[in-house]
């Protein structure tokens, strides 16, 4: 047996979990999508599937996790031998895969960006548009930027994860989150700011399609880092006098939270520059730079803003990451580094294909996506909800309650008065809701 590295204290856990949670889809994912779907509707949607669906499953990823003591694979075949349930944890590993595909390139644009604000270049041609489309269609750039990306996640994830995981989380998610109430007050100060926020606060339910609820369910859980068993390994981390149910609320809340201030900070912007909400997923990286135009010592904060946003980024990736190479170490018996060597190769090559896609092999499309979007869309609105249906019915249905209980509520030393709520909504409201909206979604188009 190995000896499982665990995280220091309470703090530590929370860290490393919101560590995880908080990145990309918070400050780049979020606000395109809910630009893309009409806004203040969209947000609602997410804020009720991380309620009703993102909270539960965290949960149980947690319980899973801890009482498993191992990566997401192995926790499957150890408490439920025989069965296949483990093939939670291969699916997990897929996504894992798919979703460091784009999420490395997105990383990538963030260096680019830090560059970009140290070197002072942002603000000489005005047209922000230009300059993010021009940079993301280029060949080698782009592909330089997520090839550095992925050397620094794979350095902190050969150090193991205390060291690495948590010391960066600790001090860093705290900085983002006042840098990021910084920028909301400047954007809902410019001139002809309302109209974004109105865009951002009040519903229009109209505006809302099929499609817009699988995104906004496939955002909660991308947002949450859910259904691939991320939070499974995590949990494994967690010493047992820990209060799993506290934690997972915290992290939630923070994930949930910053979201919304990206978005406070994005669309109020957008609006008063004139930049269309639904342009896509270049909306952060086109509208942002415009506000740090207008601020004094713009630079200033622009480079603290890009670096911050690429440390999230970089949190998330290895928790990405340490799923797989866990599952390498642990199930393969291959060392780490080569491990993680490995683990590097095969995310760059297809990396590159996602990367490519966006300018130098436009041809590369499958259903109508190009091939950044089709390893979004498999892993956001498939993999992770397919996962979290899965994940549901083994601890609503299979796992006896008594391990369960045991483990949100820490041996029974801490009470936990949602205890009837969470298995009302893990037996039922999370799968039949991720049924329904699976169903009405592909029979409607299909
Ligand atoms: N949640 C992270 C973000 O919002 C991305 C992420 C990390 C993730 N681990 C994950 C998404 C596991 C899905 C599953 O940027």
């Amino acid at each position: 047996m190995t000896i499982r590295d665990s995280f220091s204290g309470r703090f530590g856990i929370i860290a490393a979990a919101a560590g995880s949670a908080i990145g990309l889809g918070n400050i780049w994912r979020f606000p395109y999508l809910c630009g893309q779907n009409g806004g203040g509707a969209f947000v609602l949607l997410y804020l009720i599937c991380i309620v009703l669906m993102g909270l539960p499953i965290m949960l149980a990823e947690f319980s899973i996790g801890r009482k498993a003591q191992s990566n997401a694979y192995r926790a499957f075949k150890v408490l439920a031998p025989r069965k296949p349930w483990y093939m939670i944890g291969v699916m997990g590993i897929v996504a894992s895969f798919t979703i460091m595909s784009f999420y490395s390139a997105v990383g990538g644009w963030t260096i680019e960006y830090i560059i970009r604000s140290v070197s002072n270049t942002m603000s000489i041609s005005g047209d922000h548009t230009e300059q993010f489309n021009s940079f993301i269609s280029g060949s080698y750039k782009p592909l330089a930027y997520q090839f550095a990306f992925l050397v620094l996640s794979f350095a902190i994830v050969m150090m193991g994860v205390r060291k690495g995981i948590e010391s960066s989380s600790k001090i860093l998610m705290p900085l983002l989150l006042i840098l990021l109430i910084i920028l909301c007050i400047r954007s809902v100060t410019l001139p002809g700011a309302t109209e974004g926020l109105n865009f951002l606060l009040k519903p229009d339910f109209s505006k809302l399609t099929g499609n817009s609820i699988l995104l906004a369910m496939g955002q909660a859980f991308f947002s949450l880092s859910l259904g691939m068993g991320c939070m499974i390994t995590y949990g494994s981390y967690i010493k047992r006098e820990e209060d799993l149910t506290s934690s997972a609320g915290m992290v939630a809340g923070t994930d949930a939270l910053i979201a919304l201030l990206a978005g406070v900070a994005i669309f109020p912007a957008a609006f008063a520059l004139g930049i269309e909400p639904d342009s896509g997923a270049g909306l952060a990286f086109i509208t942002l730079p415009g506000m740090f135009e207008q601020m004094a010592g713009g630079m200033i904060f622009s480079t603290f803003f890009f670096t911050l946003l690429c440390i999230a980024a970089l949190t998330s990736s290895i928790s990405l990451i340490e799923v797989v190479v866990s599952f390498c170490v642990e199930e393969m018996r291959i060392r780490r580094g080569p491990a993680t060597a490995l683990v590097a190769g095969c995310i760059f090559l297809l990396g590159t294909l996602c990367s490519l896609s966006l300018g130098i092999i436009p041809g590369l499309e499958l259903f109508g996506l190009n091939f950044f979007d089709l390893m979004d869309y498999i892993s956001s609105n498939l993999l992770l909800p397919i996962g979290g249906f899965f994940i549901s019915i083994y601890v609503g249905w299979v796992l006896q309650k008594r391990i369960t209980v045991k483990e949100l509520t820490s041996d029974g030393t801490v009470r936990f008065t949602g205890l009837r709520i969470f298995y009302f909504l893990i037996k039922y409201i999370v799968p039949v809701a991720i049924l329904t909206v699976f169903i009405s979604k592909f029979l409607q188009v299909g």
